[in-house]
C-alpha cells in the first residue's frame, strides 16, 4: 500500500498565495543578524558496538594521537580483507536517540509540578546530521531531502526519510566511490587509539558499526534542541576542556594543488565541515589531505571559529548567519504546521534544490517512525 498524503502538498513556488504553507531557501532572505545559539552542553553520550548494539555509556570513545609531520598513511590498506561495513539498508531512524532518552529521562523532564511534568523540556529531538542538512540547504545545489516530523507530548521529533534520488545514487555507486568511502574511516584508524595512553592499530579490522555519539542540548533562537551526533575522537590531554570542547572531528580531502581547488575547498567542503562541527560545539577539525592513490600527504588543523574568516576572501561565499537563520526559520515553520500531537501522524517536509520546502500530512502510514516501545514507555 502506497503512502497517500491526506493533505496534498502545496503547489510549487510562486503559485501558492498562502506563503505560510511553504518556505523559501533563498539566501537573501536569511542575511540578518546571527541568531542566538547557546553554547551546546553535553547531557550524555552513548556507544554502538561492533554489532550495532546500544550502550548508554562512552565505551566507544577514542583518543586522538597526533601523527608524524609527513604521515604517508595508505588509506586503501585493508579495504579488501580487514573491513566490516555497516549495513546501511537498515534504517535506524531515531531509535538510538530514543533509547538514550528513555534511559536518561530524569535529566530531561520538565521541572515544576504541572500536569505535564513527565514531558520533555525540549522542542526538537533529532540527529545532528539532519540539522547539518538544514544549515547547508541555502547553498545546496545537488541533493534534496525529506524530513519526517511527529509531534508527541509537546516535543517535535525529526527523522530523515531517504529520497528516491539518494536510493538510486546508493545503488549505482562505482567500485572506486565505494572504496573512497572507506578512506575516511581508515584515516580515523591511523589517528585514533582506544585508550588514553594507547596507540592506533592500523593493522586491525575496521568495523563501521562502531560509534561513539554525544548528546547535546542547546537553544537556537526560541527553539530548545536536543540532538545527537557521532564524534570521531577526543583530545587525550587530561587537562583538555570538558566535552564537547575536547572533541575532534577528523576529515579527509583531496590535496589542494591549484587556486581553483582551494576555492572549491573553501566554498563547498568547509561549509559542510563548519556546519557539522559548529552545531554540537566541536571546536576543531583535523584534516588529512590525500592524493589520488589514497595516500595522506599533509595534515592541517582547522579551528571551527576560524573557518568563517578563512572564507571571507572568496567571492559570493557562504555565510554562517544565513545557515543559522534558515535553520531557525525552518524550525519555526515546523512548529507552525505540525500542530496535531499524535505519534501516528507524520508531517513530511520535502525539499529539492531551487524549490521551496513543502509538506504533506500522513496518518498511520509507513512514514511513522516513533516505535511502540518508545510511545508506550513515554505515556506510562
Ligand atoms: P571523510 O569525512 O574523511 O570523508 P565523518 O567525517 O562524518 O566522521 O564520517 C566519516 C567517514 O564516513 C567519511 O570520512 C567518509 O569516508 C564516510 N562518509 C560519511 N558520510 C558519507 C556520505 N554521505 N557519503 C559517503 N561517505 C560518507
Ligand atoms: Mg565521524
Ligand atoms: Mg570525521
Amino acid at each position: 500500500q502506497k503512502n497517500r498524503p491526506q493533505n496534498q502538498s502545496v503547489p510549487s513556488r510562486g503559485q501558492n498565495p498562502d506563503s505560510s504553507l511553504s518556505l523559501s531557501t533563498r539566501r537573501e532572505l536569511y542575511e540578518r543578524d546571527f541568531p542566538v545559539y547557546k553554547q551546546p552542553v553535553e547531557v550524555g553520550c552513548f556507544s554502538l558496538d561492533s554489532e550495532r548494539r546500544f550502550f548508554n555509556d562512552g565505551r566507544q570513545m577514542r583518543y586522538y594521537v597526533e601523527p608524524d609531520r609527513s604521515p604517508n598513511f595508505d588509506l586503501r590498506d585493508g579495504y579488501k580483507d580487514r573491513f566490516i561495513k555497516r549495513d546501511d539498508s537498515v534504517k535506524e531512524k531515531l531509535d538510538h536517540m530514543l533509547r538514550w532518552i528513555l534511559a536518561n529521562r530524569s535529566k530531561l523532564s520538565a521541572r515544576g509540578t504541572t500536569a505535564s511534568s513527565c514531558d520533555l523540556d525540549i522542542d526538537f529531538v533529532t540527529w545532528r546530521g539532519h540539522l547539518t542538512k538544514l544549515l547547508t540547504a541555502p547553498y545546496e545545489t545537488r541533493e534534496g531531502w525529506q524530513l519526517a516530523v511527529t509531534r508527541f507530548r509537546g516535543t517535535l521529533y525529526i527523522s530523515e526519510v531517504e529520497t528516491e534520488a539518494a536510493r538510486r545514487d546508493q545503488e549505482n555507486r562505482t567500485e572506486r566511490h565505494e572504496e573512497m568511502m572507506y578512506w575516511g574511516y581508515k584515516f580515523e584508524q591511523y589517528t585514533c587509539a582506544d585508550t588514553v595512553h594507547g596507540q592506533p592499530d592500523p593493522g586491525g579490522v575496521l568495523n563501521t558499526n562502531e560509534a561513539f555519539c554525544t548528546v547535546v542540548q542547546t537553544r537556537l533562537a526560541d527553539h530548545r534542541l536536543l540532538f545527537s551526533g557521532e564524534v570521531d575522537c577526543r583530545d587525550k590531554d587530561p587537562n583538555a576542556p570538558a566535552a564537547p570542547a575536547c572533541y575532534i572531528e577528523l576529515k579527509t580531502s583531496a590535496e589542494i594543488c591549484t587556486p581553483k581547488q582551494r576555492s572549491n575547498f573553501h566554498r563547498f567542503k568547509l561549509l559542510k565541515w563548519w556546519a557539522q562541527s559548529f552545531l554540537p560545539g566541536v571546536p576543531r577539525v583535523v584534516a588529512g589531505f590525500r592524493d589520488e592513490e589514497g595516500v595522506v600527504v599533509a595534515m592541517e588543523t582547522f579551528p571551527i571559529s576560524k573557518i568563517s574568516h578563512l572564507i571571507k576572501n572568496e567571492h559570493n561565499c557562504w555565510k554562517p548567519t544565513v545557515c543559522m537563520n534558515f535553520c531557525s526559520d525552518f524550525l519555526s515553520f515546523v512548529k507552525h504546521i505540525a500542530t496535531e500531537d499524535n505519534p501516528s501522524v507524520v508531517y513530511l517536509l520535502s525539499w529539492e534544490p531551487r524549490r521551496d520546502v513543502t509538506f504533506s500530512v500522513h496518518r498511520d502510514s509507513p512514514y511513522c517512525f516513533l516505535p511502540h516501545w518508545f510511545v508506550e514507555e513515554m505515556t506510562s
